[in-house]
């Protein structure tokens, strides 16, 4: 029988650090409910004692959550331990995740302070959180840059202290695959009580070996990894868990495997790209759009030949069906609604209206409306009343003179009409939006994709506004690309005028 990885899953903590992708407890709850169906063991649902709403999320994800451990993340301090014990009273299974920096960089710049005296306070905090709690996992900060004799002589003393499960690091994603596996495997021989622990993985991607990291780790004895779905995660983001867990799933020879049940990877991979408005670059591991694609001639004629020439995953492991249904004008609410739910996307009574409207909208445009296109649909805020909306857009571009749109808003109920020019049509569409709204905003990040492969196709487009010192995101999806930018414009917008 294959030994038994533990997958801990941060995308709610580390993953949710990411600026701009922040979700409110509601959201939480849907992803760590989705993390439930998936297997995981652990889900780390917040930093109480940074804020109210972290707090509040760890409460109502306790209580939404039966089978995983919810944990609860904490610096070395007493106050922090004491609010991560309070917000996890109504778990099932709580752990407190603590821990401290334990390289040099950390113990002089960051705590000004000695090896020694880390130790201390390291052995101080575990015990602290092990009176409150069963299960205490101590985390070692930057432990991909800490000397590996110290770093053992850390883990030592915190497992002396109760310890179950000790998190490695490498929290600037500097180490080699070989430097890491080694360091794990150094623990593994050095650290005297190691049998009374697990070793963690905790793996950052800013030099892309994340994953590489990882399996390095659990190949020399670490039996716990810290992933997200995507691998999203502040800068390049973490390990992602869909590529740990279809590695032990292709490698059986390797002898060890998660409990994921792998058919539930690709709606949760898109739940949470929608929920955080983050795309999945098209050619990500497992769940990019392109990762089961073969478009070469010579890659089609193999894979018609015999799938396994250059197909090393079956689609439908991960949740790929290939008969996925096609909704036409023709289709139902029933049917949309039973879609969307199999896409992980979730819709009440007046979410599934609106949606519904924009699906026939689309649906007269396109023969068959896909998965992408109805998760875009879904992605779009279908709040009606909002302060700012597009009335008309009319935008005249090609080649020759200089793009000229006309637009008309209803701003609170009124109307209001503008004509710019700009240097192509998007851009002369948001000169027009902003002859009409005079804020000094200005835009920070703009992507558009297509979301199949038609002409016919919709785009959908990701903005981020910036406005008196914030930043706020805003999405649209249009068969019209020009609209879908100023959609999403709008949207963003809406953030803080709906707020005043
Ligand atoms: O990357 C890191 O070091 C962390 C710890 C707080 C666990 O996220
Ligand atoms: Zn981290």
């Amino acid at each position: 029988m294959a030994d038994r990885l533990y997958v801990f899953d941060t995308t709610l903590r580390d993953g949710e650090q990411v600026p701009g992708c922040q979700l409110n407890t509601v959201e939480k709850i849907q992803v760590a409910q989705a993390l439930e169906e998936l297997g995981v063991d652990v889900i780390e649902a917040g930093f109480p004692v940074s804020s109210p709403g972290d707090f509040r999320s760890v409460v109502e994800i306790s209580k939404a959550v039966t089978w995983p451990a919810i944990c609860a993340l904490t610096r070395s301090v007493q106050k922090d331990i004491d609010a991560a014990a309070e917000a996890l009273q109504y778990a099932k299974r709580k752990r407190i995740h603590t821990g401290i920096g334990t390289s040099d960089y950390h113990i002089k710049y960051k705590f000004n302070s000695n090896r020694e005296e880390i130790i201390e306070r390291a052995v101080a905090a575990t015990k602290y959180a092990r009176n409150l709690v069963d299960d205490v996992e101590f985390y070692c900060e930057d432990a991909g840059r800490t000397e590996n004799e110290y770093l053992a002589r850390v883990v030592e003393a915190v497992i002396a202290a109760g310890a179950t499960v000790v998190n490695i690091p490498d929290t600037t994603g500097y180490c080699l695959p070989q430097e890491y596996g080694a360091k794990i495997k150094y623990l593994m021989e050095h650290v005297q009580n190691i049998d009374k622990a697990i070793l963690s993985t905790h793996c950052h991607n800013d030099l892309g070996m994340a994953t590489a990291n990882t399996m390095a780790g659990v190949l020399n004895g670490a039996r716990q990894v810290e992933v997200t779905i995507n691998g999203v995660g502040e800068r390049a983001g973490n390990t992602a868990l869909e590529e740990v867990a279809m590695i032990l799933r292709c490698h059986k020879g390797i002898g060890i495997d998660t409990q994921i049940n792998s058919r539930k990877i690709i709606s949760m991979s898109r739940l949470v790209s929608n929920l955080m408005n983050m795309p999945v670059q098209a050619n990500k591991a497992i769940v990019g759009r392109n990762a089961f694609a073969h478009s070469s001639g010579i890659h089609q004629d193999g894979v018609l030949k015999n799938i396994q020439t250059y197909e090393i995953i079956n689609p439908k492991d991960v949740g790929i069906e290939d008969n996925s249904i096609v909704l036409t004008a023709r289709s139902g609410r029933a049917a949309l609604k039973h879609r969307m739910h199999a896409l992980g996307v979730e819709l009440d009574e007046e979410q599934l209206n609106v949606v519904y409207q924009r699906f026939l909208d689309l649906a007269d445009k396109k023969k068959e409306v896909k998965d992408d296109d109805l998760l875009a649909l879904a992605g779009v805020d279908t709040s009606a009343n909002h302060h700012i909306q597009l009335d008309y857009l009319q935008v005249t571009s090609g080649k020759g003179p200089r793009p000229v749109a006309c637009i008309s808003l209803l701003v609170g109920g009124e109307r209001f009409e503008a004509t710019a020019s700009g240097n192509g049509p998007v851009d002369a569409a948001i000169k027009a939006l902003k002859n009409i709204i005079h804020r000094e905003m200005t835009l920070q990040e703009f992507t558009i994709q297509a979301i199949n492969k038609g002409s016919d196709d919709m785009g959908k487009v990701h903005m981020q506004v910036m406005y008196d010192g914030n930043i706020y995101y805003g999405f649209g999806a249009n068969t019209d690309i020009v609209v879908a930018s100023v959609e999403a414009y709008i949207d963003a917008i809406n953030k803080f005028v709906d707020k005043k």
